[in-house]
């Protein structure tokens, strides 16, 4: 399975039960408040920051590769009476042909992009579709191994009228090249019915310089804050555009 198809099937209703509620949501809306909409949130799925900002009616529109996430995130705004775009497409093809003032990820989804050449796809796509005065936020994450002890360890929890159930089964972590891929068994059962999938779940991560290196080749300028302890926050505008260090010089 493409990577940029992990979130389909039972995946998307699994990750939602499980994943909590907890997100940052006024980070985003500051980050738009600061450069402009229309916005553009790249792996907006099916819930978290984008159904909250689309709900406060600010001009947004999403992307995500799954088509599940996007029918889903589809049905949601419109039953809340919302009509936000939501396009189905990847992220490092993507081709809307327009730019934004605001283009954002909620959460470290770019480090779902498998390699450095489709980050670096990734960063071309976003530097086609920012404005010239425009920014882009990426949230990045290093991830440590997933502690032995949580190996083949259940979480459990209700979706609906299923029990859902996420397990790590295994682990290769290789920090040689940057990725760690985790062996996950997804679950829902439905009174005598069991549907199980088996993903890879694969996170990429990159060292400052290596971001730095390709956000260039993109024509982008990085800079780099670290937020917490292995999570860091790329600002990206375009390279001729000016900076707060160049500004008014
Ligand atoms: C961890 S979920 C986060 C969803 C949402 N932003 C949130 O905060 O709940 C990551 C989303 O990114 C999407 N995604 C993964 N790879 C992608 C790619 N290459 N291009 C576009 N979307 C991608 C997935 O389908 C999924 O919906």
């Amino acid at each position: 399975m493409h990577p940029a198809d992990f979130y389909t099937g039972i995946v998307p209703e699994i990750y939602n039960v499980l994943r909590g509620t907890h997100f940052d949501v006024e980070r985003y809306r500051a980050f738009i408040e600061e450069h402009g909409t229309p916005a553009l949130e790249l792996g907006c799925g099916d819930s978290g920051p984008f159904y909250r900002l689309a709900a406060l009616g600010l001009d947004l529109e999403g992307v995500d590769s799954s088509e599940d996430m996007v029918r889903r995130g589809r049905e949601r705004l419109a039953a809340d009476g919302l009509d936000t775009p939501i396009h189905h497409q990847r992220m490092e093809d993507l081709a809307l042909g327009r730019t934004f003032p605001s283009v954002y990820l909620a959460g470290p989804t770019f480090n779902l992009l498998p390699d450095d050449a489709t980050a670096l796809a990734a960063l071309r796509a976003i530097a086609r579709h920012l404005s010239p005065d425009g920014a882009a936020l990426v949230p990045l994450w290093v991830p440590g191994p997933t502690p032995a002890e949580q190996i083949g360890v259940p979480r459990e929890a209700r979706a609906g009228d299923s029990d859902a159930r996420y397990t790590v089964t295994g682990e290769d972590y290789d920090p040689d090249n940057r990725t760690r891929t985790t062996t996950v068994r997804y679950e829902l059962v439905t009174g005598a019915q069991s549907v199980v999938d088996d993903r890879d779940w694969i996170i990429h991560w990159f060292t400052p310089e290596v971001f730095r290196g390709l956000a260039e080749q993109a024509g982008l300028e990085a800079e780099l804050t670290d937020v917490e302890e292995n999570e860091t926050e790329a600002i990206l505008r375009p390279r001729s555009a000016p900076t707060s260090a160049n500004a008014g010089r």
